[in-house]
């Protein structure tokens, strides 16, 4: 028998604000055409002055564990994936905790951006095989809105904020691909292409919180080149095909992103779940988002294969495989 990490539950939670592509049109020089054709975007969630990372990621939680019929006494740790803590420290995952009831189990956060949230699911993956936990709430959440330079269309047209959350939960398996759960993933990060994609601010650094700078067009480069490649390496240590997918959750930047490695994996959009017209670029938040909104449209049938990916700064990527 084989220790599985299988997904008992999933939520989210949007900012009531939604912003049109037409809003940026009274700002900056750039129109609904241009967004809505570059990348798929039509209008995004902005949360409210006051309204913080913890409160989407606590709105989020409580929508998973409401799905699971499961209350936070149950859950024994918290992972939360987020570039965007209401303060530095401590973890955003401590403040959910606190949000929800809960004194006991352990909580912090991941960070790797846009990756954030395949990585947290892959190290809470690793903590349930580890042992040290039987459930964990995994949520990513992220208010983008606040590291935007809103004098720079070639980002601040592009992300929202947002939070989405599963839990996992620990369940038996027979150790093959028939498994329920998450069966593989791939994790990669190169640090020299620090400067494609960054926040010019920091703690250590300047002591502010910084805005967000990217080279969009290099950034798309290697997420067309990389994306596929990381989905195959997750698929191929779980000894799988892409014939074997059932659904490619992808991150949400992009629509000619996701349409790129969708092909390159020789999936039709059928299999793609999308929510970047709605939702934007959430960045850690995208995935989780799009699980939990496909999940409660009762997409996903028990059995079927999932696989997830991501790129973003640092740059980090992967991908995870799971069975629903
Ligand atoms: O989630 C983390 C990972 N991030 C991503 O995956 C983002 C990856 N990158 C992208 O999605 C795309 O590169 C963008 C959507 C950011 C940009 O699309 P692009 O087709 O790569 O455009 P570009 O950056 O090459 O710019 C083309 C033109 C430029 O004008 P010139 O120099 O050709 O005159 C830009 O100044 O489009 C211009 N432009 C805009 N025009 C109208 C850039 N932003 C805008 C805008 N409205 N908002």
């Amino acid at each position: 028998m084989t220790r599985r990490s299988v997904i008992r539950g999933t939520g989210h939670y949007l900012p009531e604000r939604i912003v049109e592509n037409s809003w940026f049109e009274g700002q900056l020089e750039t129109t609904d055409e241009w967004i809505r054709s570059r990348t798929g975007i039509e209008r995004r969630h902005f949360a409210a002055e006051g309204q913080n990372t913890s409160h989407l990621a606590i709105r989020a939680a409580r929508a998973a564990l409401d799905r699971a019929g499961l209350t936070a006494a149950d859950i024994d740790g918290i992972v939360l994936a987020t570039s965007t803590p209401d303060f530095t420290f401590p973890a955003v995952a401590t403040m959910v905790q606190a949000g929800l009831g809960m004194s006991r189990g352990f909580a912090y956060d991941v960070q790797a951006v846009c990756a954030g949230f395949v990585f947290a699911l892959a190290n809470a993956d690793a903590m349930i095989q580890a042992r040290q936990a039987d459930r964990i709430l995994v949520i990513g959440a992220e208010t983008f809105s606040r590291i935007m330079d809103w004098t720079d269309r070639g980002t601040c047209v592009l992300f929202g904020d947002g939070a989405g959350a599963v839990i996992l939960e620990a369940q038996e398996g027979a150790g093959t691909s028939d498994d329920r759960g998450i069966l593989s993933s791939d994790l990669n990060s190169d640090g020299t292409y620090r400067d494609l994609l960054y926040v010019d601010g920091g703690v250590s650094s300047t002591g502010t919180a910084g805005q967000l700078r990217m080279q969009g067009n290099l950034v798309f480069r290697h997420a067309v080149e990389k994306l596929a490649k990381t989905a195959h390496t997750a698929l191929d240590k779980a000894g799988l095909t892409g014939a074997d997918v059932d659904w490619l959750v992808p991150h949400q930047a992009n629509m000619r992103i996701i349409t790129a490695t969708a092909q390159r994996m020789q999936l039709p959009m059928e299999k793609v779940v999308l929510t970047v017209a709605d939702h934007g670029n959430t960045s850690a938040a995208s995935i989780p988002l799009a699980l939990s909104v496909a999940d409660g449209e009762g997409r996903f049938k028990p059995g079927q294969l999932i696989v997830t990916e991501a790129i973003g700064g640092g740059l980090s990527w992967g991908s995870v495989v799971l069975r629903w």
